[in-house]
Order: structure tokens, then sequence, then C-alpha cells
């Protein structure tokens, strides 16, 4: 009986030898024919194992993937944005009677940029087709510079008509966008009353000189505080000296989501989705201006997450009336022109008019030394009576380098083809 386990046993571990021979020989022929499984990294056995792991692998990826789709989606935008997206990302939110404005302001924006663009518009629903039956008209060279999304006005909706009250309708829309476009990383936010004079590419350039507390950019409200508004007659904290202008706002939305801002309502820092409406509630009867007061006050309690840009890239009547005191416009000339308080619609201000009125009557694709730049300079002309008018060289200064730089694009483009 014991013979033949042995026997049995014996046989078992012969058997067990020769199988284990077979199928070495069986591996280094595929080996060297190098057919296993057809990975060509490692060794065979390596690569069977791998395999192995990744199948195992893969439900648990896609699981975890299903339970944070917004960690996922963010993840693989920001990489195709590093690695693709060479767009400016432009918003804007227009409401009333702000379309022409708008649409003139969306105008200077492509007018000069080289780079492409993508427009972001917040409005209320009975402009949405005005708006896209607007752009879908721009000539089809200037269609392919530009993308474009529009989105109805959104609060979050526990305290919607508190936020719609403030200020201007819509105004405040502008504090929620970091949230609303949860998957964009950057953005240039802008009033209506915005006219770029040189490339949009050119603001959004100053997001590469942000350090890493620097999460958004404005310019100042005033150059002369002696007739700064804030200093004079604010009833609550704001940023630096004279407070801070959110007519052109920079920012990059990824550090705004992830900062915990500093705050005097609560002993604990809080996020941008938390400090809003207490804000608010505690400042309420305080404020003037409406949301850019909340914004001077969170960046007062934050000054090293602000970059602060020379007053050339948003000039304002402010910047001339009294007299000429923006003083990097008087060196380079003007950037970005903001005509607020209806300088573009009434007759104020000639200058900042004429120049609204140039960009809104240039006919695309029409030469623009002759048909923007020239007729801009005859206008500017009748407005030197005005102290305005009289430093209206700076108007055009910057303007009349991205006119040249676009035509000797144009020029290069027609030679090489
Ligand atoms: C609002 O203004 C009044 C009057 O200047 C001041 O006494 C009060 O402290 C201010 N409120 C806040 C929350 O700063
Ligand atoms: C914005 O900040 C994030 C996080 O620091 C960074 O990854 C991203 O590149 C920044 N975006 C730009 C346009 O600089
Ligand atoms: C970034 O610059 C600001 C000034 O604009 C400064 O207050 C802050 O300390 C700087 N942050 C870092 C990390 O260097």
């Amino acid at each position: 009986m014991r013979c033949y386990l042995h026997a049995f046993l014996l046989c078992v571990v012969f058997t067990f030898f020769s199988l284990l021979y077979v199928f070495s020989q069986l591996a280094s022929t595929l080996e060297d024919r190098g057919e296993w499984g057809g990975v060509d990294d490692g060794t065979p056995g390596r690569s069977a194992q791998d395999t192995g792991h990744v199948l195992r692998k893969t439900p648990s990826l896609a699981g975890l993937g299903d339970r944070e789709p917004g960690l996922d989606s963010d993840r693989s935008g920001s990489v195709a944005k590093e690695h693709h997206d060479e767009r400016s990302h432009l918003a804007v939110v227009a409401c009333g009677p702000r379309l022409e404005e708008t649409l003139t302001m969306l105008k200077s924006a492509l007018l000069f940029s080289q780079k492409p663009l993508h427009f972001y518009i917040f409005a209320e629903d009975e402009l949405h087709e005005s708006f896209r039956d607007a752009l879908e008209l721009w000539p089809r060279t200037f269609q392919a510079k530009f993308t474009f999304t529009i989105y109805p006005i959104t609060f979050p909706k526990k305290n919607a008509e508190e936020w719609k009250k403030l200020f201007k309708p819509c105004a405040s829309q502008r504090l929620f966008l970091p949230l609303i476009l949860k998957e964009v990383d950057s953005l240039l936010y802008v009033d209506t009353d915005i006219l770029f004079l040189q490339p949009v590419e050119n603001i959004w350039a100053l997001l590469s000189r942000f350090n890493t507390s620097h999460l958004a950019a404005m310019a100042p409200e005033h150059e002369e505080p002696r007739i700064g508004w804030y200093n004079r007659f604010a009833r609550h904290p704001y940023y630096g000296k004279t407070g801070i202008n959110s007519g052109v706002m920079l920012m990059n939305m990824t550090k705004i989501r992830q900062k915990f801002f500093k705050n005097d309502m609560t002993a604990f820092p809080l996020t941008w989705e938390e400090i809003l409406m207490p804000l608010l509630q505690k400042y309420k009867l305080n404020i003037t201006w409406g949301d850019q007061d909340l914004l001077n006050i969170i960046f007062y309690h934050n000054p090293e997450s602000l970059f602060v840009f020379p007053c050339q890239w948003n000039y304002r009547p402010d910047h001339c009336i009294y007299g000429s005191n923006c003083q990097q416009a008087e060196e380079e000339g003007v950037f970005i022109l903001h005509g607020n308080r209806g300088v573009y619609h009434n007759d104020k201000q000639p200058a900042f008019r004429a120049v609204y009125e140039a960009i809104k009557k240039y006919p695309f694709g029409e030469n623009m030394e002759t048909s923007l730049l020239q007729p801009l300079e005859a206008s500017l002309q009748t407005t030197t009576n005005t102290y305005c008018g009289r430093v209206s060289h700076l108007f055009t200064k910057k303007l009349k380098q991205s006119i040249s730089s676009v035509h000797q694009e144009k020029m290069m483009d027609i030679t090489s083809k």
C-alpha cells in the first residue's frame, strides 16, 4: 500500500515537472517571437502579471471616478488647457439696455487681438437671441478668431432676491463667476463700458506674473487721493490708499476657489462661496457701489492676494476730468478705456464718446488706419476744449501701435500665402 502511494506521488511530481518544462519551452518560443500578450516592455512573465494587475485595478479606478466626477473632469480639463489653450477668456454681464455697448466692447476685443478669444456672455434671457444673432453676423474671418457661450443671470437660490437688488441689476453676478464657471481656470471680467485699445492677450499675460498668493488683479480706484471716493466717504474697509475698481478684473479662479479668506466676521477664514452672504449681511447698509465695495472689503483683509496693475489698464474719466493724473498713461498711452457714468452716451466727456463711436461705426474688414484711426483723430480734435480732450493723444497712442501691428500681421499672412 505504502509502495503504491510512493509510486503515485512520484508520478504526480514527475508530471508536474514535465508540465513545467513544457510551459517554460512554450514561453521561451513565444518570447523569441515577441508575441506574449503583444506587450513590448520587460519580460513576458512580468508583463503578463502587470496586465492582470491593471485589469484588476481598472474597475476600482472607474468607481473612484464615478464618485468624484468633479475632481476627475477638473483635472483632465486643466491638463488639456495647459497643453492646447492659448485663448484669452473674457466674461461680461449685460442687463437692460446694454446690448450695443457690450457688442462694441467685444468688437474692440476682437479687432486688436492676435490670439483667439472665448466670450462668456451673462445676460438677461430676453437679450440672448440678439447677442447670438449679432455675433453670428460678424464676418467669417473674425468668427474664426472667437467662440462664445451665453448664460442666464443666476444667483444662489437662497438669497437670489437680495443679490439682484444689490447695486444695478445683475452687477453682482461677477462675484459668482468662480462658482458658476467651475471648469474655467482663469477669466478676465470686464464691465460693458470697457473698450480694448490693445490686444486682450496683453492683459491675459499678467496672469503669469502672479506670485503664489496673488489670485486676482485690478487697478486702483483713484490716483489722486484728494479726489478719491473711498478715502473720503467709505463707511467700510477698502483696499490700499484709495480702494480698487472692479471694472477690469483678472482672476485665477482656480486659486479663488482654493483660498480661505481672512475676514472680520469669523475667527477662522472662509471660502469664496462661504464669505459672500455674511459680508453682504454685515455691510449692506454701509455700501454704496455694491459688489465693488465687497471686493474692497475682501482685499482689505487679504492684501497679499491682489495684484495691482496700473491705471492705463482701466482708464476712466476720473483720470483726466480734473487734469491728467494717470502717469503710466502719460508714458505709454491708454491700454483699456472705461467709460463709466454713461460717458459713451451723453455729452459730458466727448473724448470718451468719440472713441466709442469710432469703434462702433468702423466696418469690419475695412482699413483700420483710414476707417477707424483717422476719423477718430478728427473727432478728438473737436474735444480739446475739455480736460480729457486735451490729453486725447493718450487715447490713441497705444491704439496706433495696436492697429499697425494688426496690419503687419495681415501683410505677413498675405506674403506667406
Ligand atoms: C456702518 O457705518 C456706520 C456709520 O459710519 C458705522 O458706525 C458702522 O460701524 C458701520 N458698520 C460696519 C459694519 O462697519
Ligand atoms: C491658476 O492657478 C492654478 C493653481 O495654482 C495654476 O495651476 C494655473 O496654472 C493658474 N492659471 C494661470 C492661467 O496662470
Ligand atoms: C505676492 O505679492 C504681494 C504684493 O503684490 C505680496 O504682498 C505678497 O507677500 C507676495 N506673496 C509671496 C508669496 O511672495
